[in-house]
């Protein structure tokens, strides 16, 4: 019985150690056979492991929940474990680490740094006055808020909104999509006191909603399918009053 074999795939991928001395940005070709079902997750392991045991990648769930693989593949950011290579017909797929953030190496960036800086940034917590009691039944809130609250709540943080945007390769401190999705988060939650001026403060200026140029890359782009735009518009319909 003959064994059916998969096509030849070409994955291009473009090296660097920015810690090292002699280390310069260079693309290695790897050829490999692709199997069903194949992702670009289980193409990097098998590079990994059969031809370069140095190249360098971020994975962990595997199953586009932990917002860790994200790369630039063809020239678009996305998830690498929700990637099938059979997406690409060409059988060529050229792999690139996502701009905006620092790199480690190869493939992988430092997207929970830049994540941790734009949280503290945004205040990307509740904020109230109100004491809590632990010991009353906890305050109600309408079916239809906490749905909203809990679509927004969906971002993995994996910064793909991030590295699709013009805006944010142009202004460096942007808060980009994922921040303002943040701010839009609370401004839902009945939890949170912030009214729009305390908003505003956070979010009122170019590094904030008024730098967004609504290219719409970032929801073009979005895994988890975020309504960005309509949320960017909503708030910046609501702050531009306040200006
Ligand atoms: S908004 Fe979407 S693209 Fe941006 S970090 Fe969250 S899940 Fe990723
Ligand atoms: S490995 Fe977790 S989202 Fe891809």
């Amino acid at each position: 019985m003959s064994i059916e074999k998969g096509r030849e795939i070409t994955i291009s991928v473009l090296k660097f150690n920015p810690r090292s001395k002699v280390s310069k940005p260079h693309f290695v070709d790897y050829k490999l056979e692709e199997t069903p079902g194949m992702t670009l997750f289980i193409a990097l392991m098998k590079i990994r492991e059969e031809y370069d045991p140095d190249l360098s990648f971020d994975f962990v769930c595997r199953a586009g929940i932990c917002g860790s693989c994200g790369m630039v593949v063809n020239g678009k950011p996305v998830l690498a474990c929700r990637a099938l290579i059979a997406n690409y017909p060409e059988g060529k797929l050229q792999l690139m680490p996502m701009p905006a953030f620092e790199l480690i190496k190869d493939l992988s960036v430092n997207t929970g740094k830049w994540m941790d800086a734009m949280s503290v940034k945004v205040k990307s917590w509740i904020v109230t006055n109100k004491e809590t009691d632990i010991s009353k039944i906890e305050d109600k809130v309408e079916p239809e808020v906490a749905d909203e609250v809990f679509e927004l709540d969906r971002c993995i943080e994996c910064g793909i909104c991030v590295a699709s945007c013009a805006t944010k390769l142009m202004r460096p401190d942007f808060v980009g999509a994922v921040g303002l999705n943040r701010i839009a988060r609370f401004e839902v939650d009945p939890h949170d006191n912030r009214t729009a001026e305390d908003f505003y403060e956070l979010v009122g200026d170019d590094d904030g909603i008024f730098g967004c140029m609504s290219l719409m890359a970032c929801e073009d782009h979005c895994p988890k399918h975020l309504p960005l735009q309509n949320k960017i518009a909503y708030l910046r319909r609501k702050l531009v009053a306040l200006r």
